[in-house]
This record gives structure tokens, C-alpha cells and sequence, in this order.
């Protein structure tokens, strides 16, 4: 029996759905839940809709071209729509993404979008990021070196997949999962300090990058919109 939560992701793909117009660009996240949204966008390509997609990894790329979904990975302007999903998301709407390991071509794809919504099972929901691990995309040259400099931030870490057989990303670079103590208090703040060490290529916080959340559970898919008087920055 397939678990619970995958029929709220589901629900919360499908009502993202109900945002695509005809003729638009749509970002196409990575992972289980942007790939049902994936799916009925293949759905309604096959019924006439016209829309291209910007894929975020190769799986994803892959699965669109299989629907029939024309694909671009170059871009001049801006996407008009991204869909993605979220391991969590805080009250602000901020976000940990990356357990898939897609992290840096998501956050390329949301920040070119001129809408950003994320679709998500009500067990991401958080009241503080860093509940779990952060991922962390890193250069393998000296990616040791890279790693002591992180742990010099106060974190622990470890290289996903080990060091025998090290996962590799779709940019032929590591993963360190980053554990912070207390999680994360300052987002933006943590964000800057990661993006400074030497040898990080991109890391999983999304900061002030969300537009809207559909949230799905026992009640049914919602769609939550920024705080009251927050813009999007990022
Ligand atoms: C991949 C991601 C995913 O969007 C995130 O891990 C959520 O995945 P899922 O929908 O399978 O729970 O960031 O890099």
C-alpha cells in the first residue's frame, strides 16, 4: 500500500496544475512530489496544451521529454512559472531543498521565475529550518579542505553516500549533509555564511525565493501566500 503521504503530495502537485496557462515557461522541480506535477503536465500536453518545460535535473528532463513535454535549458528572460517541491518549509516560507540532490539547478530555476511555488505533504511544515540536514553542493577538488572549513562554522557533517561510493550530482560535484544543532535561527544570516566558504557551489536554503506553498493533508490541498506585507528578495 503506497504510504499516506503520497496522495497529499499528489493533491498538492494537482492543484499547482490549476496554475499553468497555455503558452507558458514552467520550471519542472526534482523529487517524488514535483514529479506528479511533472506527470499532469504531461497530461494536459497530450490534450493540446502548449507549454515548454526548464527541467532542474536530468531525472526530471528525462521524464518530461518521455511525457512529450518540449524541454529548454537555456534561457534568455525569465520562466513563468516554477513548481517544486520542499523537504521544509518554515512559517516565512523559507526552504530546505536538496535531499535530492538538485539543489543548485532548483535554485537557478526559481530565482529566474517570475512566480515560485512549492508543493508539499504537511509533514515539511516546520516551525524552525534545519530539523533535519541541510545539503550542502561542494567542489570535489579539496572537498576535505571544504569540509573542515564548514565544520569551522559550528555544524557537523557527513558525505552523502560515504567515501567509497560518494553521490554525485547532475554538475559532476559531492553533497555534504550538514547537521546544525538548535537549527537553523537566521536563515538568511546562515545562507551568507555558507555561500562565503571557498569551495561551496550552492547550498539549500531558499531564502525569501517562495511565492506561494500548496500544502496538502487529511483536509485537502491549500494554498498558503507569503506573510502580510513580506515581498520576495531573492
Ligand atoms: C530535490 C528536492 C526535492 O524537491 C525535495 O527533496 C522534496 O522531495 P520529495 O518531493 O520527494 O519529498 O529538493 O533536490
Amino acid at each position: 500500500m503506497k504510504p499516506l503521504t503520497d496522495g497529499y503530495k499528489k493533491a498538492a502537485a494537482e492543484k499547482a496544475l490549476d496554475l499553468v496557462q497555455d503558452g507558458m515557461l514552467v520550471g519542472l522541480g526534482s523529487g517524488t512530489t514535483a514529479r506528479f506535477f511533472t506527470e499532469g503536465l504531461g497530461r494536459r500536453v497530450a490534450k493540446g496544451m502548449k507549454v515548454r518545460g526548464v527541467p532542474t535535473s536530468r531525472a526530471t528532463a528525462e521524464l518530461a521529454a518521455g511525457l512529450g513535454i518540449p524541454i529548454l535549458t537555456e534561457l534568455v528572460g525569465q520562466i513563468d512559472l516554477s513548481v517544486d517541491g520542499a523537504d521544509e518549509v518554515d512559517p516565512a516560507l523559507n526552504l530546505i531543498k536538496g535531499r535530492g540532490g538538485a539543489l543548485s539547478r532548483e535554485k537557478l530555476v526559481a530565482a529566474a521565475s517570475k512566480r515560485f511555488v512549492v508543493v508539499v505533504d504537511d509533514s515539511k511544515l516546520v516551525k524552525q529550518l534545519g530539523a533535519g540536514v541541510l545539503p550542502v553542493e561542494v567542489l570535489p577538488f579539496l572537498w576535505r579542505s571544504t569540509a573542515e572549513r564548514l565544520t569551522a562554522l559550528g555544524v557537523s557533517l557527513v558525505l552523502r553516500g560515504g567515501e567509497e561510493v560518494p553521490y554525485v550530482t547532475d554538475n559532476g560535484n559531492l553533497i555534504l549533509d550538514v547537521t546544525v544543532d538548535g537549527g537553523i535561527k537566521n536563515p538568511a544570516d546562515f545562507g551568507f555564511e555558507l555561500k562565503k566558504v571557498t569551495g561551496v557551489v550552492e547550498h539549500g536554503l531558499f531564502v525569501d525565493m517562495t511565492d506561494t506553498v500548496i500544502v496538502a493533508g487529511p483536509e485537502g490541498p491549500k494554498a498558503i501566500g507569503r506573510p502580510s506585507g513580506t515581498a520576495r528578495t531573492a
